[in-house]
């Protein structure tokens, strides 16, 4: 079967920062840096991003576009023996993610109707807080906006990859971009945000321990969407021609910034409104944000953008989910993308129940003292991208090694000294400092 390619090098740059850019920087990134002590876990977060995120990014480009596959196909071709089984669990990751990732898209859909209807124009940090309550404790509605939003993003997934996928995120990357630096320049000035900045950006080490050190990594690989085969299956559709270094420097880069700027934007955000930091947990960005709007002027119809722009970014997002799942089902099973598509999607959407009830009447369930959406949470963030990753670097680093600092650049040319010292990180740094920082994250 002929291989899809993406259609620019433009392209494939937004559709990977599409892939990295999401519910995991605008969502997730404000929150887990606001429990784990602020700028903490945004120095170890950037030390892992810049210090094996990076590498990590262009072995997984690299061995998609070495092998042509899927991730099971990918480390069959290019490995062999049990290692297509890596594959496999990068393959269920993507499910596993996909339930949770649905839900909060679900929660965003929510908050673009609410913010039509004005439900969040000037109101108090009470009634927002009540606001999400009753959205996430009633068990219909947020399963509904969840699969209306699994439903979207099969429909693009099955329209293939330069169609659906590229398209897309060459639309509304740039859009967001904009929206979010408008608004971190009002949180940032408004009165009371300074102590939020200094929280954020001031060096304060004393927070660090193995907890806030295993977060700080799974959140970066979550971020830059490593460790489950995304990338190795974004990778397969790029071009011979392609730089592969200079274009994943551009994805880390966008990733970084955005979340920078989220992390701005949501925690000057709190100590404006008189949060705690950390307090919020999972609904922190929609208990924060209005307020935020309710100070711009037009806040109505920023916050309107704003959430329909998280929306679109969010889709970018599970698309890339949800792709090497079908690329797995049609590389490896011959199921055809229109089938594979709906399918992967279902199956989503069945875990998905769980993890919307664990918000509400679930609430109180709790497994190894995890809530539901806690667990899946744990397992993938903390341990399989993780793993994920210490397996890829092993295997590009050693038993692709040479060759694939050969398969870098465009069309098999030199790239220059850098693949040496890539090489160097993917081999010892990122796969010694891996298994050090699981080690911390289990003691
Ligand atoms: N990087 C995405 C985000 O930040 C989530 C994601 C994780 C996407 C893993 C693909 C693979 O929202």
């Amino acid at each position: 079967m002929r291989r899809d390619h993406w259609g620019s090098r433009l392209g494939f740059i937004m559709a990977a920062a599409g892939s990295a850019v999401g519910l995991g920087n605008i969502w997730k990134f404000p929150y887990m840096a606001g429990g784990h002590g602020g700028s903490a876990f945004l120095i170890l977060y950037l030390a892992f991003v810049l210090g094996f995120g990076l590498a990590l990014v262009i072995a997984e480009l690299v061995l998609g576009r070495m092998s042509g596959r899927n991730p099971v196909g990918a480390f069959r071709v290019m490995a062999g023996g049990a290692w297509p089984l890596v594959g496999g669990i990068g393959v269920l990751t993507a499910v596993l993610i996909l339930s949770f990732y649905c839900v909060v898209a679900g929660w965003t859909i929510a908050y673009l109707f609410y913010a039509i209807e004005g439900a969040l124009d000037a109101t108090s940090a009470g009634t927002l807080e009540s606001l999400f309550n009753q959205l996430t404790g009633s068990g219909l509605a947020p399963l509904c906006y969840a699969a209306a939003f699994m439903a979207i993003s099969v429909v693009i997934v099955s329209r293939g990859v330069g169609s659906g996928i590229e398209r897309a995120s060459k639309l509304f990357m740039p859009l967001l971009f904009v929206v979010l630096v408008v608004m971190t320049a009002r949180a940032v000035t408004l009165p009371g945000a300074g102590a939020g900045i200094a929280f954020l950006l001031k060096p304060d080490l004393s927070a660090i321990d193995g907890e806030t050190v295993s977060a700080a990594l799974g959140q970066a690989f979550f971020s830059l969407s490593l460790g489950l085969g995304g990338l190795v299956t974004y990778g397969s559709y790029m071009r011979a021609s392609a730089h592969i270094g200079r274009d994943a420097l551009a994805v880390v880069l966008l990733d970084t910034l955005v979340a920078m700027l989220a992390g701005l934007l949501i925690i000057p955000a709190m100590f404006a409104a008189g949060m705690t930091p950390g307090a919020g947990g999972a609904g922190t960005t929609f208990k924060v944000l209005p307020a935020v709007f309710a100070a711009l002027p037009g806040g109505h119809w920023i916050a309107i953008g704003f959430f329909a722009l998280l929306t679109l970014a969010a889709l970018t997002s599970s698309v890339s989910l949800l792709e090497p799942i079908v690329a797995w089902l049609g590389d490896e099973h011959d199921i055809a993308r229109g089938r594979a598509a709906p399918l992967a999607g279902l199956a989503c959407m069945v875990l998905a129940v769980p993890v919307s009830l664990s918000f509400g009447v679930w609430e109180h369930v709790r497994i190894m003292g995890y809530s539901i959406f806690g667990l899946l949470d744990f397992l993938t963030n903390n341990l399989s991208l993780p793993f994920g990753s210490l397996m890829t670097a092993i295997v590009v680093g050693w038993i692709i090694g040479p060759r694939a600092v050969a398969a870098l650049g465009p069309d098999g040319r030199p790239v220059g000294a850098w693949a040496q010292a890539w090489l160097f990180v993917v081999r010892f740094v990122a796969p010694i400092g891996i298994v050090w920082i699981l080690i911390q994250g289990l003691v």
